[in-house]
């Protein structure tokens, strides 16, 4: 296990700033996820961690002994970082047979024979691959492939283990397995993990914390849920979630500790005790009400708090069904548990908790109102 400090890392290519003062934490036993949009400098990320790339500004440290100070032009080789790395292109070294490829490793380390053994088959059975130990990864799927470097990176019991979208090839059914297996691993060995992925699901479902990314920025740094929940900008919020989150154009005032917000679906007061620390201009000014698409609950009948509003379509999907509607101007979209089935055009009446409605500044784009 470590813990790992990255402190005001910088990184251009010529330059391309890619990396901007990028601040982050990762506690002994995380499951980091590194996550964003293609080009964000995830990947660079997890390279200036394993040491393959130089940033020009900034430290680090894992558990507190210092393995970049840019200051000093002081870089530890990657051999001495402790980690371990497994790449979007998994690498394997073509001559040797899956069984040779995950052994050659701990072969290095000088471990008895019966340990490698019992290692390389403990390897295969947690990635599911025993069945492929005396094959040449020429004679493997992609997705094969990856999953014995996967395997090759758990067998040698890192205390640092850095994923770099290590599911990438494989069908939906086996990445759905693969992600399961990769909590356990990470439950049963207790290694700090850094993953890199741009899938939001991959992120949601496997870490205990995400780190998402914009344009070489950290934006903002949560745990799932609480990324989900609260996104810290209108950028964030419009990530993360599918179907997306559904933004309404809005005004507020904050005025003696409540803040008043009406859209054309509804109007909502809320405590002082909901509100963000930012700061919020005086008078009334625009902002952006959002609303998961599952917290927007749809009846066939009028009743108490529930505001009458059009269906635009219907989606179903089997398990669940997406509806879109709409009141004035503003289009928005429902999800719903099962199959529903509504005629176009129909009033329907929709009810919202107003504690799972975030508020954003509409000027600086900031969360202002959480959802609890
Ligand atoms: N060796 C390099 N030389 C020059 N520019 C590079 C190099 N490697 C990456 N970049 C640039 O740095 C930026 C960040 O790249 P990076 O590979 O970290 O993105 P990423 O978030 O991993 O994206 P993806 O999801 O597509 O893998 C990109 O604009 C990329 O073009
Ligand atoms: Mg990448």
């Amino acid at each position: 296990m470590s813990r790992i400090e990255l402190k005001h890392i910088d990184k251009y290519y010529g330059n391309n700033h890619v990396l901007r003062d990028i601040n982050l934490v990762i506690e002994d036993g995380d499951f980091m996820t590194l996550l964003g949009p293609s080009g964000c400098g995830k990947t660079t990320t997890l390279r200036v961690v394993s040491g393959l790339e130089k940033p020009q500004n900034g430290v680090m440290t894992i558990d507190g002994e210092e393995m970049i100070n840019a200051d000093l032009a002081y870089y530890a080789e990657p051999s001495k970082r402790g980690l371990n790395l497994v790449f979007q292109s998994y690498a394997l070294w073509p001559h040797m047979t899956v069984r040779e490829n995950i052994a050659f490793g701990l072969k290095i380390q000088k471990l008895p024979k019966e340990e490698i053994a019992s290692r390389v088959q403990e390897a295969l059975r947690m990635m599911r691959i025993e069945e492929y130990i005396d094959r040449y990864p020429n004679e493997l799927s992609g997705g094969q492939q990856q999953r014995v470097a996967i395997a090759r990176a758990v067998a040698s019991n890192p205390k640092l283990l850095l994923l770099d979208e290590p599911l990438s090839n494989l069908d939906a059914r086996l990445r759905v397995d693969m992600r399961s297996e990769l909590q356990r691993i990470h439950k049963e060995l207790g290694t700090t993990i850094i993953y890199v992925t741009h899938d939001q699901v991959e992120a949601m479902t496997m870490s205990t914390k995400i780190a998402l990314f914009k344009a070489g920025e950290l934006s903002q740094v949560a745990a799932p849920m609480e990324l989900y929940m609260n996104p810290i900008d209108l950028e964030a919020a419009d990530f993360i979630g599918n179907p997306r989150i559904n933004f309404l154009e809005g005004k507020a005032i904050y005025e003696g500790g409540k803040l008043r917000v009406r859209c054309e679906l509804d109007s909502y007061v809320f405590d002082s005790s909901d509100m963000t620390d930012e700061e919020v201009p005086s008078g009334e000014f625009d902002c952006v009400v959002a609303i998961r698409p599952e917290q927007i609950h749809i009846f066939e009948e009028p009743g108490e708090g529930r505001i009458p509003v059009q269906v635009y379509a219907n989606q179903p999907a089997g398990s669940e069904t997406l509806v879109s509607l709409r009141t004035g101007n503003s289009d928005f979209l429902s999800k719903q548990i099962g199959l529903a089935q509504y005629a176009l055009d129909q009033t329907v009446y929709v009810s919202i908790a107003p504690e799972k409605v975030n508020v954003y500044n509409a000027a600086t784009t900031r969360l202002i109102k959480r959802a609890r």
